[in-house]
């Protein structure tokens, strides 16, 4: 049964683990690009000899990545993927499955953005299972989940019901809470594999 962790702020500790796991020179995925905030994160990781592949499907997501990472001198790090993270899989190489060290997702809309686009189940839930077969022995995926809308209740609720299928193929999953949440607040899901 997966294990539940509690946190003081889900941005951080979303961070921490990937910090923890993504050496310089490595790569990364931000499968959500959004505002590049995380994508800036990654790419800062990686340095300059990683490199980090980033989704979104809202062209104002990619030019707002863009903008970020020109701004802080990062773009050379970033390769940015106007498409579906289901897709993922035919953009990152296929000699470097297995050697991603960090993969995020940051579900939901686009702030300040129409909210009708935004992650969707059948998306989501292809989107992890690709993520897994890239992820390196010792990477990380981290999913943050905002159930505070009718979508992202139902992500949470698929993401959950799938821990025991991922968690019998190998996976050792985390639900990372912040204390005492209302039942809408976001939650973190990290995936590693089980040592053995
Ligand atoms: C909560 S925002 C991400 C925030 C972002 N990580 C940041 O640091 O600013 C979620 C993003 O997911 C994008 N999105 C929705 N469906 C997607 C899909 N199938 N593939 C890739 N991105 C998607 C949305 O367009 C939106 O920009």
């Amino acid at each position: 049964m997966a294990e539940t962790v509690l946190i003081p702020r889900m941005i951080d500790e979303c961070h921490r683990l990937l910090q923890e796991h993504i050496p310089a020179g490595g790569f990364a995925i931000d499968a959500t690009a959004g505002n590049g905030y995380d994508t800036a994160f990654l790419a800062r990781l990686v340095g300059p000899e990683g490199k980090v592949w980033s989704f979104d499907i809202q062209q104002a997501a990619i030019d707002s990545t863009r903008n970020r990472l020109e701004s802080l001198n990062l773009a050379e790090r970033v390769l940015l993927v106007p498409d579906s993270h289901s897709r993922m899989a035919d953009y990152v190489p296929a000699n470097l499955a297995g050697s991603i060290s960090g993969i995020a997702f940051n579900l939901g809309y686009l702030p300040g953005s129409d909210k009708q686009i935004t992650t969707r189940v059948p998306t989501s839930l292809e989107a992890v299972r690709h993520s897994l077969q890239l992820l390196s022995a010792d990477g990380i995926l981290t999913v943050t989940v905002y159930p505070g809308h009718a979508e992202g209740t139902r992500e949470g609720d698929a993401l959950l019901a799938l821990i025991p299928e991922f968690e019998q193929a190998g996976w050792l999953i985390r639900i990372h809470r912040v204390p005492d949440p209302k039942s809408a607040a976001p939650f973190l899901l990290t995936y590693q594999r089980k040592k053995t």
